[in-house]
């Protein structure tokens, strides 16, 4: 929470904003608040695009191994994987030799989202809240390959989790802080609560923790979000792959099948060294992940907490933003092929002098369903409704194996089956515009379109979607607790050099010299532009010839328009976003650079590991990102 004896920065920005923020959600790229959100002059100008909103020349795709960026922009390394977080950490070692403890004590590998922890009052002092997904096993130990003893699994949940650091500026930008109070790791085994509905329910409990309401650790961790009374929300993605069984006949079944448990645990490795990891042993651990954590920097001994009135299932981000009556809205993607666009709306409302920690524990979860919209190929658009996920109406009963609301939050993904909800193009992450409350998500790809049940039409219209697209929804009245929508296609990506005039080409706003696949992450920034992250192929070749290395591009949301503002080295995913409180300094992530190989970033020198890093972008010229 934000330290009591200062004022927050809602309380700072009121009467600043003229567009009513009720907090500075733009400092993070999942998290954007509003209240009230008439479609002012500003929005109607966006809407005629005749303010030039995007500030900088476009640049070219890549295939190189370095960051680049358009004239007149810079970056540093703020922090790579491996940093040590205290003084008496110790140094990042190259060799892969270092110790679970070790890693415990440094910044976590590929990071993801984050958010940026204004101090009240301190323009130049913030703390950066950063998820570390998972890790790369060719470069964690010496050996290069999956762990080969319970030391080495212990190590890789380490690197997962969450990093939070301290950062200052001074005259030369912002720098990591090492040795800061308030620099922290939460990892793969560091004890968090269950919160919420589902808490102690007999689904959670394990020999090793009967009462089903504490846990240890957090992995997968995704995107995030940020909460107005200043906790973050850490996100749960890919926990299934971390489970495994040792029985040789096992055969995921029911729930289990439906989140993806495999047998090989896909290569991660666990479970032959820790039995939390073999399904087979201990059932009803995977349970206890797939959920939204929230997570309070300001207090470094804080314990996490699992939120488990947001649901269960294989959490992007948390986009958060308030009701009209000051209800707080949490807006949540299931990425998987096939899966599901969720809203939490809390029961209580959001009182600034008095916040209740436990706000998240209480609300109600909907499901979104789309209709087939009108079929424009240029631009679709159509109807939705939010489907209510509430024991005992829409068939959820116990003879459709949910006896209660706590086993619908478990098993959140056979639950909005019941009801109906939209198979989409895997959701990734959701952000709201802080100009006029419409909300943006990425639906990143996804080639089963067209079979497995899966329908092409209305927002997930191509079969064998390669390309994905962003979507983009305003709710009935403006008013974000809403039962139903209008949504439209913001961008249908595409390759228009290789696919000229077909569906394959894209959306009129993808152009050759834009033109990127697989969106992902998404921000927006103060002066209400759109920022994309993508996570796509880039083998430049084929579907994917000239678009390079992955990317960061910029949208005016009012005009469509998209420009690349820049390309990661190779083998890397741009993702994780965050903003200066002034605007002038963009954070931004790259995971995994050199994934197969052929990078050295961010050293550059011949032969060096690449390390996942936070970069800290400015302009030379000391202006607002992306401004003209
Ligand atoms: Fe961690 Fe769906 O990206
Ligand atoms: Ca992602
Ligand atoms: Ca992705």
């Amino acid at each position: 929470m934000y330290p009591d004896d200062l004022p927050t920065d809602l309380e700072r920005l009121a009467g600043l904003s003229r567009r009513r923020f009720l907090g500075t959600g733009a400092l993070c790229g999942a998290a954007l608040f509003f209240g009230g959100h008439p479609l002012g002059a500003l929005a109607a100008s966006l809407q005629t695009g005749n303010r030039a909103l995007i500030g900088f020349d476009g640049i070219a795709a890549s295939g190189v191994d370095a960051v680049l960026l358009p004239p007149g922009y810079r970056y540093e390394v703020l922090i790579s994987w491996g940093e040590p977080l205290h003084a008496d950490a110790p140094a990042f070692d190259s060799s892969g030799n270092g110790s679970a403890a070790d890693q415990e004590r440094q910044f976590g590998d590929n990071n993801d989202g984050m958010c940026l922890f204004a101090f009240p009052g301190e323009a130049d002092r913030a703390l950066l809240a950063i998820n570390n997904e998972y890790t790369n096993y060719r470069y964690l130990y010496a050996h290069g390959s999956a762990p080969r003893s319970a030391a080495e699994v212990h190590k890789a949940l380490a690197c997962e989790g969450v990093s939070v650091v301290e950062i200052h500026r001074d005259a030369d930008g912002w720098r990591f802080v090492r040795d800061s109070a308030y620099n922290r790791r939460i990892h793969g085994n560091t004890p968090i609560r269950m919160g919420g509905p589902a808490a102690g329910h007999a689904w959670l409990r394990t020999a090793a923790e009967p009462g089903g309401r504490e846990v240890l650790g957090t992995f997968q961790n995704c995107a995030s979000g940020k909460t107005p009374w200043g906790t973050y929300l850490t996100c749960e993605e890919n926990f299934t792959d971390c489970f495994g069984s040792s029985d040789p006949a096992f055969a995921a079944e029911g729930a289990m099948k439906r989140y993806g448990v495999l047998a090989d645990s896909k290569e991660v490795h666990w479970h032959p060294f820790d039995p939390r990891f073999d399904v087979s042993q201990t059932p009803n651990e995977y349970n206890r992940h797939g959920w939204v954590v929230e997570i309070d920097p300001f207090d470094p001994h804080s314990k996490p907490v699992k939120r488990t009135a947001l649901g269960r299932f294989k959490h992007e981000n948390a986009a958060l933003t308030q009701a009209a009556d000051g209800r707080v809205v949490v807006y949540m993607g299931d990425d998987e092929r096939g899966e599901f666009i969720y809203k939490f709306v809390s029961f209580a409302r959001f009182d600034p002098a008095q916040p209740n920690p436990d706000l998240l524990d209480h609300g109600t979860l909907y499901v979104a369903r789309f209709d087939d919209g009108d079929g424009d190929p240029q631009h679709p658009k159509g109807r939705g409704q939010w489907l209510e996920l509430v024991h005992g109406r829409g068939g959820l009963d116990a003879a459709a194996g949910f006896p209660g609301q706590a086993e619908i939050l478990i098993h959140t993904r056979l639950a909005a089956s019941v009801v109906g909800a939209t198979r989409m193009d895997r959701p990734e992450w959701i952000v709201v515009s802080p100009e006029d409350g419409q909300v943006y998500c990425t639906l990143t790809n996804n080639v089963k379109r067209g079979g497995d049940g899966q329908p092409v039409g209305g927002p997930n219209p191509r079969a064998n979607n390669v390309y994905g697209q962003i979507l983009r929804w305003r709710e009935s009245g403006d008013d974000a607790a809403a039962s139903s929508f209008e949504w439209d296609l913001f961008a249908v990506a595409g390759n228009p050099a290789a696919h000229p005039g077909t569906a394959s080409g894209g959306s009129p706003n993808i152009t050759a010299q834009n033109m990127f696949n697989s969106p992902d992450g998404l921000a927006f920034d103060g002066g209400g532009r759109l920022w994309i992250q993508t996570d796509g192929d880039t083998s430049n070749r084929g579907d994917f010839a000239g678009m390079g290395n992955n990317q960061m591009l910029c949208a005016d949301p009012g005009s469509g328009e998209i420009r690349r503002f820049m390309t990661g080295p190779v083998g890397c995913e741009v993702t994780g976003v965050a903003f200066a409180p002034d605007y002038r300094t963009l954070f931004i992530g790259i995971q995994h650079p050199g994934e197969s190989g052929g990078s050295s970033f961010p050293s550059g020198q011949p032969g060096a590991k690449p390390r996942s890093s936070v970069l800290a972008i400015r302009r030379d010229d000391g202006g607002v990102i992306g401004a003209a």
